[in-house]
């Protein structure tokens, strides 16, 4: 039998950042099936998913060997939870800290990026109570434009006004920097005679807070969601010296840039800082199964050691953390990360896609190609520069969609026109490929007129 799922669908299911009465005029698209690079809608027509669905299938779709780990561990021990062992918990763990930067071997699993950044908020105010017992430390403080998820600590954090405004309050104790976005700077300034007044705004707001109220930074190290905003090399070096200035926890967001999207396993190897705490999940699993992790250094998970009666330790559960299913296929997704050494083909690849991408910024109303890795942006505008409108954007995708392609848009992220398209294919990404992106891309570029 036929169904026509739109139908069904609009009778009874609420799809995330959607204006449902839209559905009176447009319908959604039905994936039925992928493989590889390419996503398959219910027509049997093929798309090449340069979003690599919400930047998170990493080593691309129908990977039988997670599949495979999947039905073992289903069919051996579907759940236990983490308050015991279990296997896969325990090997992907150990897995992690290896190829994780310095000491960086904790790991608290938990089931997206959202409860990631939960749990490391967290940490960091239980370590600061337990660190600084004569000071009141709980105070975090984060960029404007960065996204560190849906949940009302991880949403406090989060910098776009448009993914928060309609829950507010939130919760207290959350202050927020301008990020580095040299292309259209806040502050007005030009790199890099703006000196990174941009991290210097971090250290004014510390001290205008009092140190004795802060306990820690959180930072995407590439935003993401808030427009694929770079920061140039020198920009984390310093925050790492700012932190550790005051004794504060730096907490990297490596929910999207982590398991080899940018050109390295963990975006942090770029500019060599570890952080004290970092959060994962989209490409620990490569989206084949919900799983999140927050993993902290030796010296904050040492401060949570004590006598029982000393409550010293992590006061949280989470039913499904550790999960083993999940767990079986993070260790099967790392294997293929490794073995295919995937970091290495997005940065090769996407240092070859961004350059080609980069001549089109001679276009009226191509403003700035940036990126790093397999995560790249292209921000529109009109010719005074100004930013190209929402519809206008809307109608290039709709064009490239058209064209097979699928390139992810910023959406509900701040106020302002969502004039900025991402390209984050699968790492697995061959050069052919890339051109076939590129040139779609063009092609609708210099077809349209807008
Ligand atoms: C940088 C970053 N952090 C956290 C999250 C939240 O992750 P999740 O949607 O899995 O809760 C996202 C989601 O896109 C993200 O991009």
């Amino acid at each position: 039998m036929d169904n026509n799922y739109n139908e069904i669908d609009k009778s009874y299911v609420w799809h995330p950042l959607f204006q449902h009465q839209r559905l009176e005029e447009t319908d959604l698209m039905v994936f039925k099936s992928a493989h590889g690079t390419t996503v398959v809608d219910e027509d049997g027509r093929e798309y090449l998913d340069a979003y690599s669905a919400l930047w998170n299938v990493n080593v691309g779709y129908g990977r039988k060997e997670i599949a495979d780990a999947v039905y073992a561990q289903i069919q051996e021990l579907p759940y236990y939870p983490h308050s015991q062992i279990n296997v896969p918990a325990t090997e992907l763990a150990e897995q992690l800290a290896e190829c994780l930067p310095g000491d960086l071997n904790h790991v608290y699993f938990c089931n997206s990026g959202s409860e990631a950044n939960e749990t490391a908020i967290k940490i960091a105010r239980q370590y600061g109570r337990q660190t600084y017992p004569s000071e009141n430390r709980y105070k975090i403080i984060s960029r404007y434009r960065g996204y560190h998820g849906f949940t009302y600590g991880a949403m406090s954090a989060t910098g776009q006004v448009r993914r928060k405004k309609a829950f507010e309050p939130l919760v207290p104790g959350f202050h927020h920097a301008s990020p580095p976005y040299c292309y259209r700077c806040p502050l007005g300034l030009d790199y890099k005679s703006c000196n990174l007044a941009c991290v210097d705004e971090i250290e004014r707001i510390i001290l205008s807070e009092g140190v004795e109220t802060v306990i820690g930074v959180i930072a995407e190290p590439i935003i993401g969601g808030g427009g694929v905003i770079v920061p140039s090399d020198d920009y984390f070096p310093k925050l790492r010296e700012i932190c550790d200035k005051y004794g504060l926890l730096l907490i990297l967001d490596e929910v999207i840039t982590g398991f080899g999207r940018t050109g390295k396993m963990f975006a942090c190897e770029h500019w060599e800082i570890q952080p004290d705490i970092i959060t994962l999940a989209k490409g620990l699993t490569s989206g084949y199964i919900p799983l999140g992790a927050c993993v902290t250094s030796s010296t904050v998970f040492n401060t949570f050691l004590g006598e029982p009666d000393e409550n010293k330790e992590f006061a949280q559960v989470c039913t499904y953390g550790g999960h083993p299913v999940a767990c079986a296929a993070g260790v099967a997704n790392l294997k293929i990360l490794q073995e295919e050494r995937l970091w290495e083909n997005a940065e090769k690849i996407g240092t070859y896609l961004l350059e080609k991408l980069k001549t089109l910024e001679t276009l009226p109303n191509v403003g700035e190609v940036r990126g790093k890795g397999l995560m790249l942006a292209v921000e529109f505008i009109n010719t005074d520069k100004t930013q190209l409108s929402t519809s206008d954007t809307n109608k290039i995708v709709g064009q490239l969609r058209e064209k097979g392609l699928i390139v992810g848009k910023i959406g509900h992220a701040v106020d302002e026109p969502e004039n900025i398209i991402y390209i984050a294919p699968p790492l697995i990404l061959t050069e052919t490929e890339a051109e076939l992106i590129f040139n779609t891309l063009s092609e609708v570029l210099i077809q349209y007129n807008f």
